[in-house]
């Protein structure tokens, strides 16, 4: 397995966010995605933030994996020739050669293996995903039609990431993770660095119309967007929010860590949820997440099956790992969804398969 400088265990996070927002500037189909008002709670108007459509790969993972995969070929090719990688107009046949010769191993829950594979074909490397059997075969199909390959490995998502580690260890390839643990941390924090883009987009956003939310509810897997979302608002939004963290009861590792005060499991059995049930919290996010006075939140599985129908229903076809932040709101009481100075944020975080 290839890493660079992942020698010690630096559990701190201090993002380039705008050489993350150049990197995607820089590209076409770039444009940010859309804020919605929707109305459905009582008298609460609910803004989302509406990544069911981000860089037409479904998901806001689309704004990790693919900006860590270009960072890591430039920091590969610079370790080797000392110099930058040039954007793709220019780059050289030795250049073209070194990219296609490298191959990005993951596990994935289903979107940031989507990612990784995107970003290998736009740069012209290859990659290989892993897939537990709970993720839907509709996944599989769309990483096979970007043209990675795909290996089923194991039960549960923790099952395919000990897979792909031993996978890209073995074959010497490069091992793209969205989690972290000790002695692994730099490439999952430059996906995290790619997530950046959603707040500072966000900031913009409510720079120009001085409406700041006053909640913002984060839905989280093994942690990295709601860790780079908190990490940013407490650096740099003018107003600042309260912050919940949703997970599914059965996957509440974040939680679970904040309660222990060192990384801990979420035990419980499969969730609907799939895109958030991850057992083990990154321990990255987790770190960060202890230092932004977030609370937590879970969701029962019907919950989370009741958030997506709403979600759908009020125009934004999602799915309940989609809709879980919205799913967290939809618990709070009558008095403060009908309290005008509540201004509810949520991020609608993938469309269906
Ligand atoms: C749609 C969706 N929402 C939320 C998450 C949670 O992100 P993280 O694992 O970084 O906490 C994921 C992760 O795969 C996802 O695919």
């Amino acid at each position: 397995m290839f890493c660079l400088m992942d020698m010690t265990d630096d559990f701190s996070f201090a993002p380039d966010f705008a050489a993350a927002r150049a990197f995607f500037q820089a590209r076409d189909d770039y444009q940010p995605t859309p804020v919605t008002t929707l109305k459905g709670l009582g008298g609460c108007a609910v803004l989302a933030k509406d990544e069911t459509n981000r860089l037409g790969l479904g998901a806001f993972k689309a704004l990790g994996a693919p900006y860590a995969v270009a960072r890591i070929l430039d920091a590969k090719w610079q370790a080797q020739t000392g110099e930058a990688l040039l954007p793709e107009a220019q780059i050289s046949p030795q250049a073209q050669a070194f990219i296609a010769a490298q191959t990005f191993v993951c596990a994935s829950a289903g979107n940031h293996g989507i990612g990784v594979a995107a970003g290998a074909r736009a740069a012209g490397a290859k990659a290989r995903i892993h897939l537990a059997d709970t993720v839907p075969e509709s996944f599989a199909d769309r990483l096979r039609a970007i043209g990675a390959s795909v290996v089923r490995s194991g039960a549960i998502y923790e099952d395919s990431v000990a897979a792909a580690t031993k996978d890209a260890d073995q074959a010497g390839d490069i091992l793209l993770a969205d989690g972290t643990w000790p002695g692994y941390t730099v490439y999952p924090k430059w996906v995290m660095e790619g997530y950046c883009v959603i707040p500072e987009e966000l900031r913009e956003t409510f720079e120009a119309s001085g409406q700041w939310p006053t909640h913002v509810y984060l839905q989280a897997g093994v942690g990295g967007l709601a860790a780079a979302m908190a990490h940013m608002i407490r650096l740099n939004w003018t107003e600042q929010p309260e912050l919940i963290v949703v997970e599914p009861v059965s996957a509440a590792c974040l939680q679970a860590s904040h309660l222990a005060g060192k990384p801990s499991r979420g035990e419980g059995p499969e969730s609907i949820m799939g895109r958030l049930d991850c057992k083990d919290p990154s321990i990255v996010a987790w770190s960060v997440l202890e230092r932004c006075d977030v609370r937590y939140a879970t969701l029962t599985e019907a919950e989370g099956i009741g958030a997506s129908e709403q979600v759908t229903s009020l125009g934004i076809p999602t799915t309940p790992s989609g809709a879980a932040g919205f799913g967290a709101l939809m618990q709070a009481d009558a008095k403060l969804l009908q309290d005008a100075s509540f201004r509810p944020l949520v991020v609608i975080s993938e469309r269906p398969a």
